[in-house]
């Protein structure tokens, strides 16, 4: 790793900052309506032994701000650590997108990152065994992009419907709040034990991905197939990946036991650090690209977020590199208020169909509407798009922006307000036209079906000792689990994926793995399962 020098870039997020940033050293204290204070040691009494007095507006005002520090906390990714950066297209991009983010390589898309775990409170430790967040902020000209993902490539579950079903299980037990960050317990394992298609990702979370060294040796995916749409309106679809020039690495359990005793900040502490030191993180953003016409060219399904494109079928292309420069000045306004959001898109970008991709769509701002307590969140210092912002949407908590005029309506005749009428149709996002012909209906498509065959591949891609990690971790997570039919479950699943996994898991249990695996184990295995090439279809 190579100490950078400071790149000068004054880039228009950070002057965008710097005017909501106060620096209170060498000024008179004052209250919130800048009156001076001349004692911050002493309320207000009646004689210097007698009762306070209601009128001491200065406390009064002081104890109710305190009051009123804290917020939510997220009901997932609760503990997190962020850093100010820009990304960098090496090449432009515009035979795929219009994006015009990627399309200069001389330009700088400033950035905020942030990074987290899932499971855990706002104070657990960094080092729990547990999937990381990696969401990108891209303040580009053209409005925010929010690149939301995960360190690993594919999802617990396939439908929005089964999220909160997920997290209940994974959060502590609501009866004694056990454990706090870690998914060794019964509802966890039941829950995963029931639902096969968990299997793939269980078995990312149980390797060395989910105990990474630091969140500057971790890759990033966005998980659901995306598109790319060119000026011509053509579309591509499009996997992202991060990865991270410092290359990947993870700490061994016992390492991670103690480091959590030690050190539970040792994540935030190793990001803030090397960012102090000018050892600027980086990574490199990497696509899959697949044409439109080869929608349905692999053995499983596009649209489905339990599942990666092998990078033997489809190889990752660098396009461009994330550089993290600047530690926030503050934690809350900053860290915490930030809210991302999958929804927000750029043109030359559109979402596919993936059920998983089309319920966070609905779920981010909605929670962030009672987490950071009002619609006018957006303009929250760090939320605020660096692209001017002009609309007819009015008032709400915490208003901060003063409209002018009387209208804001659209159409008028008035003036003021906007969009100006003439401006509407002049460019901006269009939704791909894609073509949308079914009947209305509650199912799950059959190409979702086969939840084994990854996991497989993964477990057999991993070398002898991170092979026994992962034996290692389910024994020690399932050793947790109190009730017998829940572990019996598991080695019923682990035996779809590996026998000799399942039997090194049954035998540090104590127990047989069985014969048939018990219902509801539902293998469903599409016709071209076994293909592990791609015949593109496209010219
Ligand atoms: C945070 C919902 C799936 C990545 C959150 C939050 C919610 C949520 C409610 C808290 C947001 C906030 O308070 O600002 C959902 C739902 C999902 C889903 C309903 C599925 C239906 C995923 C997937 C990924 C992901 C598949 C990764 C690709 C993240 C990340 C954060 C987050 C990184 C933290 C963002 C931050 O740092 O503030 N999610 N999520 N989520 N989610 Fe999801």
């Amino acid at each position: 790793m190579t100490k950078k020098t400071a790149t000068n870039q004054e880039n228009s997020k950070k002057q965008q900052l710097a005017a909501h940033t106060e620096d209170g050293r060498g000024q008179y204290l004052t209250t919130n309506q800048g009156v001076r204070i001349n004692d911050n040691q002493n309320s207000l009494k009646a004689g210097a032994r007698g009762p306070s007095l209601l009128e001491d507006f200065i406390l009064r005002e002081k104890l109710t701000h305190f009051d009123h520090e804290r917020i939510p906390e997220r009901v997932v990714h609760a503990r997190g650590s962020a850093a100010h950066g820009v990304f960098q297209v090496y090449q432009s991009m515009a035979n795929y997108t219009k994006a015009g983010f990627l399309q200069d390589a001389s330009k700088q898309t400033p950035v905020f990152v942030r990074f987290s775990t899932v499971v855990g409170f706002r104070g657990s430790t960094d080092l729990a065994r547990d999937v990381r967040g990696f969401a990108v902020k891209f303040y580009t000209e053209e409005g925010i992009f929010d690149l939301v993902g995960n360190n690993i490539p594919v999802f617990f579950i396939q439908d929005a419907m089964k999220f909160p079903d997920l997290v209940h299980s994974i959060k502590p037990e609501p009866h004694n709040e056990i454990p706090q960050a870690t998914a060794a317990h019964d509802t966890f394992w039941d829950f995963v034990s029931l639902m096969p298609e968990a299997t793939h990702m269980v078995m990312w979370a149980m390797s060395d991905r989910a105990i990474p060294r630091s969140y500057r040796m971790m890759e990033g995916f966005g998980v659901h197939t995306f598109r790319f749409i060119n000026e011509a309106g053509k579309s591509t679809f499009v996997k992202f990946h991060w990865k991270p020039m410092l290359g990947m690495h993870a700490v061994a359990w016992d390492e991670a036991q103690k480091i959590s005793g030690a050190d539970p900040d040792f994540h935030r502490r190793d990001l803030w650090e090397a960012i102090e030191k000018g050892m600027y993180p980086e990574w490199e953003l990497g696509v899959q690209l697949v044409a439109e016409e080869d929608e349905h060219a692999f053995p499983f399904d596009l649209l489905d977020p339990t599942k990666i494109i092998p990078e033997e079928m489809v190889p990752v292309t660098p396009i461009g590199k994330l550089t993290l420069n600047r530690n926030p000045d503050n934690f809350f306004a900053e860290t915490e208020q930030v809210a991302f959001h999958p929804g927000h898109i750029v043109p030359g970008l559109d979402f596919t169909n993936d059920p998983l991709l089309q319920g966070r769509l609905f779920s981010y701002t909605d929670t962030q509407l009672i987490r950071l307590g009002s619609p006018n969140f957006h303009e929250i210092p760090i939320n605020r798009s660096v692209a001017p912002v002009h609309n007819n949407q009015r008032d709400g908590h915490m208003r901060q922006t003063i409209n002018k005029g009387i209208a804001s309506y659209e159409p008028n005749t008035v003036g003021g307000g906007c969009p100006f009428q003439a401006k509407i149709a002049e460019g901006g996002f269009s939704s791909y036209p894609e073509r949308v012909e079914a009947h209305k209906v509650r199912e799950r498509s059959a190409s979702f079906s086969d939840h084994f065959s990854q996991a497989t591949l993964f477990y057999r891609s991993q070398s002898k000792a991170e092979q026994r990690h992962i034996i290692g971790a389910y024994s020690f997570e399932l050793g947790k689990v109190n009730r017998v039919e829940i572990r019996q479950r598991m080695l019923g699943i682990l035996a779809q994926v590996d026998k000799d996994l399942a039997q090194a898991v049954g035998e540090n249990l104590g127990l047989e793995v069985p014969e048939t695996p018990e219902q509801p184990i539902n293998r469903g295995v599409p016709a071209n399962a076994d293909q592990t090439t791609y015949e593109p279809q496209s010219s």
